[in-house]
């Protein structure tokens, strides 16, 4: 199994280009699921979650051209709508296959995720949504059965704001007939992608980024080509791993657009960040301020920040409070921070981390995708050297992370 050895103390700086988003083009290879004619998806990251995406449509019949950064589906032969348990227990957004596959071939049959390391992750409002479109669903055998001769539109208005819940539905609906109204809808970045993709397919959707989208179903969507988004976790990442660093770097081919909360917190840290078109500069002092923060939907603070934003306090001057609403169980990287020398405190949703003046390197466990990266931030300030295992994690959804570090000038090696 790899292994990431960090020599900490190295101040980053130089420029890196950031990768097109892994959460948008989940739901967009998807997306290609809804129609016969070819969909085109460019700037795809080229991450072990996308390959899973990749085989798990290959598995259904759909012809996958894949060149470098660019993608082609034909999805003309679709003639298998099934999500087996062990491309489901993988990759949990392999849920997103349920909506689109009931539209267009009338059944699916997709097994149940199970709970995994940040919390139990129910896909309920998936179910509920779709069920309200008129779909017979049943749950057996840890698969989700469901079947309808055509969706018709109605109006969902979801527990909770779910983000895949909302691709899901607004997938399903697209095809559906009449008008779908989506309320408590989630606002991400990614669902906007989604449906503007889905609007050069031939959808009806407006309203996508705001918290009601209405979807008026057509009787059939056709090709398109579409640039995936800038990954907005990959550049907020970038941006942590520089400030703790004290580094100057420039960020190319992302945008602060939808960065707003993460990059007030590193301003409030003490950090200048300046925003151009395409591209974001940050330059850090020599040591950052602590800041408190609470994760909640987008717009708000993202908890995929969450755990980057720890390893920042760790070190920095001054306690900082971390409020986790989002996800019951996702501070698993607190304890692994605090083997390197971090001091922090857990009291239920909450963690209280109080600066101290250095980290010292040793060996830590990854336990998740962005838990993976608090500690490769966390290990480039520490003194010494930082082995990092299970970074299976990161290959998840960090496109050639050790690569673009050491073109910034991190020491960081890949053990085999
Ligand atoms: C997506 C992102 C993930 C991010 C998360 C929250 C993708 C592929 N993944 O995950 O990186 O951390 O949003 O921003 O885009 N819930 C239910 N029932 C449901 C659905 C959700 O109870 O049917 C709960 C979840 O357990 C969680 C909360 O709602 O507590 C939000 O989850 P959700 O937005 O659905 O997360 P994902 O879409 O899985």
């Amino acid at each position: 199994m790899d292994k990431l050895l960090i020599e900490g103390g190295y101040r980053l700086s130089g420029e890196v280009a950031i990768s097109g988003a892994k959460n948008a083009a989940l739901p967009l290879l998807c997306a290609s699921l809804l129609s016969a004619d070819p969909l085109r998806l460019d700037n795809l990251p080229q991450l072990n979650d996308i390959a899973t995406m990749l085989r798990l449509l290959g598995d259904m019949g759909v012809v996958i051209h894949p060149e470098q950064n660019t993608v082609l589906l034909d999805s003309s032969g679709l003639n298998n709508p099934v999500a087996s348990y062990e491309m489901v227990k993988t990759m949990r957004a392999s849920i997103l296959v349920l909506g689109p596959l009931l539209a267009r071939c009338g059944e699916a049959r997709v097994s149940l995720p199970g709970g995994c390391a940040i919390g139990a992750r129910p896909v309920d409002q998936h179910i509920k949504g779709l069920q309200a479109m008129g779909a017979e669903i049943k749950v057996e055998h840890g698969y989700i059965h469901a079947k309808a001769s055509r969706l018709k539109g109605a109006r969902i208005c979801t527990d909770m704001v779910t983000v895949t819940g909302t691709e899901n539905l607004m997938m399903a609906a697209a095809l559906a007939e009449g008008e779908t109204v989506i309320e408590n809808a989630a606002r991400e970045p990614e669902v906007v992608d989604l449906a503007n993709c889905l609007v050069s397919m031939g959808a009806r959707i407006s309203g996508a980024g705001t918290d009601v989208i209405r979807i008026r179903g057509v009787e059939r969507l056709n090709g398109a080509t579409h640039s995936i988004m800038p990954d907005r976790i990959e550049t907020g990442t970038f941006l942590c791993a520089a400030a703790v660093t004290g580094g100057d770097i420039r960020l190319t081919r992302t945008s602060s657009a939808y960065l707003d909360t993460v990059v007030d917190k590193l301003m409030d840290a003490g950090c200048d960040v300046v925003s151009e078109r395409d591209a974001i500069r940050l330059k850090a002092p020599g040591r950052l301020k602590a800041v408190s923060l609470r994760t909640a939907p987008y717009p708000a603070f993202p908890t995929d920040m969450q755990a980057q934003f720890m390893a920042i306090n760790a070190v920095a001057e001054g306690v900082a409070t971390i409020r986790e609403t989002i996800f019951e169980n996702r501070f698993m990287h607190a304890i692994e921070l605090m083997r390197l020398g971090a001091d922090i405190q857990i009291e239920g949703s909450n963690a209280i981390v109080r600066g101290v003046d250095h980290l010292q390197g040793a060996t830590v466990m990854a336990t998740d995708l962005r838990a993976s990266a608090s500690l490769i931030i966390a290990g480039l300030v520490a003194q010494g050297e930082t082995l990092i295992d299970r970074i299976y994690h990161l290959d998840r959804g960090y496109e050639h992370i050790e690569e673009k570090l050491s073109r910034l000038g991190a020491r960081v090696k890949r053990v085999r």
